[in-house]
């Protein structure tokens, strides 16, 4: 997310409307990439954010090959190195890699001269998510106002006031959220209990940090909620489930002390009464499922500047 800014965050916007329109038609497809070859490598699990590069890479006419450490050759002994060697040489123009371990990707773009999309590696980054979410924040902040995202550009997130509450320490949906929010001008706060925040915040371009989700609920225009990384050994960091919830669950009550126009995410997958009580992520105003929808449209957008030609061709 770094790399990109505000510039290429918004030219991905930008790119990822045309999209959303191609999604509404009755056949949603285009050319744009036929011919191409996208190969999905997920070494954790993973249900939307695979199948949402599947479904863009489909809906670009791309063919599509997945294949995942278990059922691959790496549970016989073969290193990952040699894997995606194998698989490139069969002609593979783009690899989508999820992995435990930070910096995978990044290594995996040193193996091959195909493109290489982060889809999420350990605590680091998972930009796609960044992107999705400052496409939905964009599209809701549009409707607010009576426009469609098409006809705004990403102004309207300087001063924008983001509220990420949760396991901070080990998410990398935060890091990639924080520095694509930043980069458009919002001001985030994080609210984590001492422990699940990182040990420090420099490199962090964040407003504050806190520990009462209280006090700044009524201050919030995007509150975005994240699940306690179980599987990263967070479950370590708290005293319990239902302490954590009292402290940081976005309850009813809670959600309450939210400004009327305020929106709630997720990335997914939510865990109902743990960080968000069920009838709150059943309220209109969680957009939980416009992420999800956004998220094709976003990654579609991805994959065809890395792989499209130099134009978006009328059709698309
Ligand atoms: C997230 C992930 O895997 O990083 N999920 C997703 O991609 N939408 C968040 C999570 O698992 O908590």
């Amino acid at each position: 997310m770094q790399d990109l800014g505000a510039d290429g965050i918004a030219a991905v916007l930008r790119l990822s409307d045309r999209f959303v329109e191609v999604a509404q038609r009755a056949i949603p497809k285009v050319p744009a990439l036929r011919g191409r070859t996208v190969a999905t490598l997920f070494s954790e699990t993973s249900t939307r954010t695979r199948l949402s590069f599947e479904t863009a890479a489909r809906r670009l006419s791309a063919d599509v090959v997945s294949f995942s450490p278990t059922g691959s050759s790496i549970a016989k002994g073969e290193s990952l190195r040699d894997t995606v060697e194998t698989v490139a040489a069969m002609g593979v123009d783009c690899f989508v890699v999820r992995h435990a371990c930070a910096g995978v990707p990044a290594q995996v773009a040193g193996w091959t001269g195909a493109s290489v999309v982060n889809a999420g590696d350990g605590w680091h980054e998972h930009p796609t998510q960044a992107l999705l979410d400052c496409a939905t924040i964009r599209q809701v902040l549009a409707e607010r106002d009576g426009r469609r995202a098409e006809d705004t550009g990403t102004e309207a997130f300087a001063g924008l006031r983001v509220t990420i509450v949760g396991d901070v320490a080990h998410s990398r949906v935060a890091r990639s959220d924080v520095h694509a929010l930043a980069a458009l001008g919002a001001s985030v706060t994080l609210v984590a209990p001492g422990s699940l925040l990182p040990p420090s915040l420099a490199g962090w371009p964040v407003a504050a940090a806190t520990s009462d989700l209280d006090a700044v609920l009524p201050d919030t225009d995007v509150c975005y909620l994240l699940r306690l990384q179980t599987e990263r050994g967070a479950g370590a960091f708290v005293p319990s489930l239902r302490e954590y919830t009292a402290g940081f669950g976005l309850t009813a009550r809670r959600a309450d002390r939210l400004p009327e126009h305020a929106v709630i995410l997720h990335p997914g997958p939510m865990v109902r009464g743990v960080e968000i009580a069920a009838e709150v992520a059943d309220l209109p105003r969680t957009a939980v499922l416009r992420q999800v929808a956004n998220g094709v449209a976003v990654r579609m957008a991805v994959l065809f500047l890395l792989l499209g030609a130099e134009e978006v061709p009328a059709d698309a």
